[in-house]
């Protein structure tokens, strides 16, 4: 089936944690905005105009494979040009795997004003159904005051040499504070969640109930029993959670944002959000216990629902230090080694389709782009040494990856751990989005099977536009076959004088 959307993108006001009513970007006059919803196989569109009147924007379908339209992938100046104020473009693909997702602005660090919400792929062969009588969805996220037209510059300025990031001021579940979710007594649920926050990862416990995740990132994985999640910005988890037998109480279920990461701690600031499991409006909302010792499921721990063996030793290993340094304006930025990302004028997309044979030479696609060339159906390992003292959830797009090892903290870089290929589990589990520790490592490993051009990036916003930021050039003569730019790309690059291809 073909399912449309047509999304006209405008600046509401909205006030969800009841503190600052403020300018929120919405759809359709809405905020918070729609969720996308399709079945395994249907063909989506998109029709999306900018009204935001002094920004321009696009649409990010985060953790969608895209394959073979890595056009309508969404990230400005990567696949497309940024869609300008009063333009319109027409995003239109196809969509062959279940599961949890969520779309989101990738232009310019502006998702966090509002425009993100879920996309969910139902799927009529899920081996879980059966299993559950409803679904719910329910996301979490962190939540600003200010808007990031005020708040980006002051962060990436020499004002803020130590590269501090701004501390959200709440919590949210939908979007919003004290949600009642109905149940009914003696059923299954299926919660469909995902952190569509800038930020704050969150850990998430339902007091007297029990989580069995069953999909992480849109990847089935053998159901495991959990008491309390972690979820970073951009991840996902689907979970079967039954309800008690009796409507005599409701519960409280919480989001706690790890404070770790907040280089200070504003005294007022509340970093927790409440919900309740609503078995009976007339029993009381009782507030939830404190939490002191926090102890998250571990997501190494899951196992693929289809046993899916570990990639054999890979084709090509990529390397990637995270250094948070400062640069001659004294302000912080991020680097992968020694690049820190920057846009290129000329969307990589177009330079890979215009290059002819010269697509493959990374150092056409100009010295700050991170571009790595991946050759069709090689098996990739990216190595990421975290040599900063934050959390960093990586996120690559066009692919899951098989999570092959995460380091502590403090364990140094992967090269030093005395791991060898033995080591690694022989089902890993796979995702989209994963976490790396303080001044740790992680290995991750893909096959290069989706031609296209895929980000790998931190998806705290705030690394984001500071540039943690790296662009995998995927098999770019097999890309050249495959795509035909349509007009809306041409016309938003036209009006920008932006060349689209053949420069
Ligand atoms: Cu959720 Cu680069 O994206």
């Amino acid at each position: 089936a073909t399912v449309t959307y047509d999304f006209n993108i405008g600046w509401v006001t909205a006030n969800p944690d009841g503190a600052f009513e403020r300018p929120t970007i919405g759809i359709n006059g809405e905020w918070p905005i729609p969720r996308i919803e399709a079945n395994v196989g249907d063909n989506v569109i998109v029709h999306a105009t900018n009204h935001l009147g002094n920004q321009s924007t696009s649409l990010h379908f985060h953790g969608l494979f895209m394959n073979g339209t890595s056009h309508m992938d969404g990230p400005s100046q990567v696949t497309q040009c940024g869609i300008p104020p009063g333009s319109s473009f027409t995003y239109n693909f196809t969509i062959n795997q279940p599961g949890t997702y969520w779309y989101h602005s990738h232009t310019g660090g502006q998702y966090p004003d509002g425009l993100r919400g879920p996309l969910i792929i139902h799927d009529p062969k899920s081996p879980f159904l059966g299993q559950y009588d409803e679904e719910i969805i329910l996301t979490v996220s962190d939540w600003y005051h200010e808007q990031m037209a005020v708040l980006l510059p002051a962060f990436n300025s020499k004002g803020n040499p130590t590269g501090a990031e701004p501390v959200p001021q709440a919590a949210l579940f939908n979007e919003t504070q004290n949600l009642k979710v109905a149940v009914q007594p003696g059923k299954t649920y299926l919660f469909r969640m995902a952190n569509i926050g800038a930020f704050a990862g969150q850990y998430i416990w339902f007091e007297g109930h029990n989580m069995t995740i069953v999909e992480v990132d849109g990847v089935y994985h053998q159901p495991a029993e959990a008491e309390m999640i972690y979820m970073s910005a951009a991840q996902r988890c689907s979970f079967l959670l039954t309800t008690k037998n009796e409507t005599t109480a409701n519960y409280a279920f919480i989001a706690s944002m790890d404070t770790t990461l907040f280089d200070t701690l504003p005294e007022d600031l509340n970093y927790n959000v409440t919900g309740w499991l609503t078995y009976d409006e007339v029993q009381p909302f009782p507030e939830p216990s404190l939490v002191d010792e926090l102890d998250p499921f571990d997501d190494m721990t899951l196992i693929p629902y289809d046993n899916q063996s570990i990639f054999g030793e890979p084709d090509k290993t990529i390397e990637l230090n995270v250094i948070m340094d400062n640069l001659n304006d004294g302000a912080n930025y991020a680097f992968f080694n020694n690049i820190t990302y920057k846009a290129p004028k000329v969307p990589t997309l177009y330079t890979a389709l215009s290059a002819g044979d010269l697509a493959t030479d990374p150092s056409i696609y100009g010295s700050y782009t991170n571009a790595f060339v991946l050759e069709k159906g090689e098996i990739v390992q990216i190595v990421v040494n975290n040599l900063d003292s934050g959390r960093h959830p990586f996120h690559l797009h066009g692919h899951h990856f098989q999570a092959l090892y995460r380091s502590e903290d403090e364990a140094g870089t992967f090269e030093n751990a005395n791991v060898t290929e033995a080591d690694f589990p022989a089902t890993p589990m796979r995702r989209d989005t994963f976490v790396l520790y303080p001044d740790g490592n992680i290995v991750l490993r893909f096959r290069a099977d989706n031609p296209g051009i895929w980000l790998f990036h931190c998806h705290i916003e705030w690394h984001v536009t500071s540039g943690l930021i790296a662009t995998m050039v995927e098999a770019p003569l097999d890309l050249q076959a495959s795509i035909t730019l349509p007009q809306s790309h041409l016309d938003v690059c036209a009006s920008q004088n932006i060349a689209t291809v053949g420069n």
